[in-house]
């Protein structure tokens, strides 16, 4: 019989199904019958390739090419199978899923969920506002596409450097009251490509982060190789007795969010600036949770506060609030300058698309005008509106002053199964757990909006309550009488802002 190795099949063929063309062909094959007891005993060393070294050099390059990949001595996919199975032993491994969100008038925070399409109403997207599927914003991007077409042809270097890309960099500039700014393809990439690039160019620059900062600041911290100092979650304090011991006249960097994505909370932001300001440290404030939400223009807590001057470096989102996709950073003309010049993660990737750049200018515009204070305070009202309905059912919940809900359940099992059951009940939430959070704080994280309902947020409240019941989780636990039981503190809808930092950090 022709050899099935060194025959007609294409390599691919004979690389993926190798071993079981071994077991059933090789006992007829004079060279591998020869060393056929061997396989199974000890099945990455190849028989084959042992004993057949002038096959081997003889082979045309294609062949031996093949030949040599199947006799590689490391096994990637054990490693990789390992990798996920450890994953999937703990719970955190992750399936996204299938959830088509609607934008059709009248049909948003609906989506259509699985195969079978079936009608879910979401929670848990960040598309706070809506401005995904404002008409507004869909006619700016469709106008955009008909006009420059789907793609920016190349980095802002070569292609893509469009009158809109820098339209909409002057705006995000006005709306932050700063004199420049520079776009992204997303904030992970704004905040990893500037901190990466200033804490490494600013000569021996020390970066104090704070230790619930988003996974894209501590990257670009890491990737600058910089010092650093993590000062505990929205304390002023201790940033600054950090900061005392910090060498003088040497550039320092202080790292943190005002809304913090996974518990809600908002940080004292003057006296964090403050205490970095005493020390002669330059602030850059990730602000994504928070633009387009809050503040007279929707320019996030710096605004709302009166306090933008005291931002060095603001970072936000397009892909949140603004219902689009992209990142920003805004400061001083040189210092965004010298990113836009310095930052690989900046320089050679390919500009943002027309539509995403006049979908954000149109949601930017939209949501610093009556409409967005308008939609904002829906917002807050619908925000409290399920705070107080999950006080009332003795649901738990997370002191979050801001619009993100988080309602806590320990066990990456247990907040899965959970979320299983809502879905079950035409409910759409995430479970979070590690690494989003630390494990153990595991939680479901609403984000309601303008446009859900209180009868939306009833049927939410239900669900919940029969979602715990089913998975035997008890509850009535968390909150009792408006008291925290893990901190023991007063839980107050509306908290002022200056008290959220008194909480102790709720796990990142
Ligand atoms: C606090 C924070 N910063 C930055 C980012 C990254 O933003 P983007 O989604 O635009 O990459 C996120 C994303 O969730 C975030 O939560």
């Amino acid at each position: 019989m022709p050899c099935p190795f060194m025959g007609s099949l294409n390599q691919a063929f004979v690389r993926n199904y190798g071993s079981v063309l071994m077991k059933q062909y090789g006992n007829f094959c004079p060279i591998i019958s020869r060393n056929f007891r061997t396989l199974g005993q000890d099945e990455t060393k190849c028989p084959f390739i042992q004993n057949t070294n002038t096959i081997v050099a003889d082979a045309p390059k294609e062949m031996t090419e093949d030949i040599v990949e199947s006799a590689r001595p490391y096994s990637y996919d054990k490693f990789f199978n390992e990798q996920i199975s450890a994953k999937k032993r703990d719970y955190s491994y992750r399936v996204f899923r299938k959830v088509s969100r609607l934008a059709a008038d009248g049909m948003y925070p609906q989506a259509l969920e699985g195969l079978d399409n079936r009608r879910v109403t979401v929670w848990c997207a960040n598309d706070y506002l809506g401005a995904s599927r404002h008409p507004t914003v869909q006619d700016a991007a469709i106008s955009s596409i008909k006009s420059y077409g789907t793609g920016a042809g190349g980095t802002r270097n070569i292609a893509g450097n469009s009158q809109m890309t820098e339209k909409l960099e002057l705006e995000i500039a006005k709306l932050h009251k700063k004199p420049a700014a520079l776009i992204f393809s997303s904030c992970f990439v704004a905040n990893d490509a500037t901190l990466s690039t200033l804490a490494k160019i600013l000569p021996g620059c020390v970066v104090y982060s704070d230790a619930g900062n988003h996974a894209s600041m501590i990257q670009g911290i890491r990737n600058s190789r910089a010092p650093k100092h993590i000062f505990r979650h929205n304390d002023p304090n201790h940033l600054k007795e950090l900061l005392s011991k910090s060498p003088e006249g040497v550039p320092k960097l202080v790292v943190f969010e005002t809304v913090h994505s996974m518990s809600g909370a908002i940080c004292p932001l003057e006296e964090m600036c403050q205490v970095a300001h005493d020390y002669g440290a330059l602030t850059f404030v990730d602000e994504v949770h928070a633009v387009g939400l809050y503040g007279k223009h929707g320019a996030g807590i710096g605004e709302e506060r009166g306090i933008e001057h005291m931002i060095d470096i603001v970072s936000g989102t397009l892909g949140k609030a603004y219902g689009n996709v992209g990142g920003y950073i805004a400061g001083s003309s040189l210092l965004v300058d010298t990113v836009r010049s310095l930052a690989p993660g900046f320089i050679f990737t390919t500009a943002l698309p027309p539509p995403v750049l006049a979908g954000s200018l149109a949601a930017i515009r939209l949501l610093a005008g009556e409409e967005g204070r308008s939609l904002r305070a829906k917002h807050q009202a619908i925000v409290r509106y399920l705070k107080l309905s999950l006080l009332v059912a003795g649901l738990p919940q997370m002191p979050s002053v801001s619009h993100i809900v988080p309602v806590p359940i320990t066990g990456a099992d247990k907040v899965a199964l959970v979320a299983e059951s809502l879905m079950k009940r035409g409910h759409y939430v995430q479970a979070i757990n590690y690494p989003t959070v630390a494990r153990g704080a595991e939680r479901l994280r609403f984000a309601p909006g303008p446009y859900h309902t209180p009868e939306m947020i009833d049927s939410l409240v239900t669900a919940l309550i029969e979602s715990f019941h089913e998975n035997n989780i008890s509850f009535n636990q968390f909150l009792v009488n408006g008291t925290c039981r893990e901190c023991s503190m007063e839980y107050k809808f509306d908290m002022p802002y200056e008290e959220t930092y008194k909480y102790p950090m709720i796990a990142t």
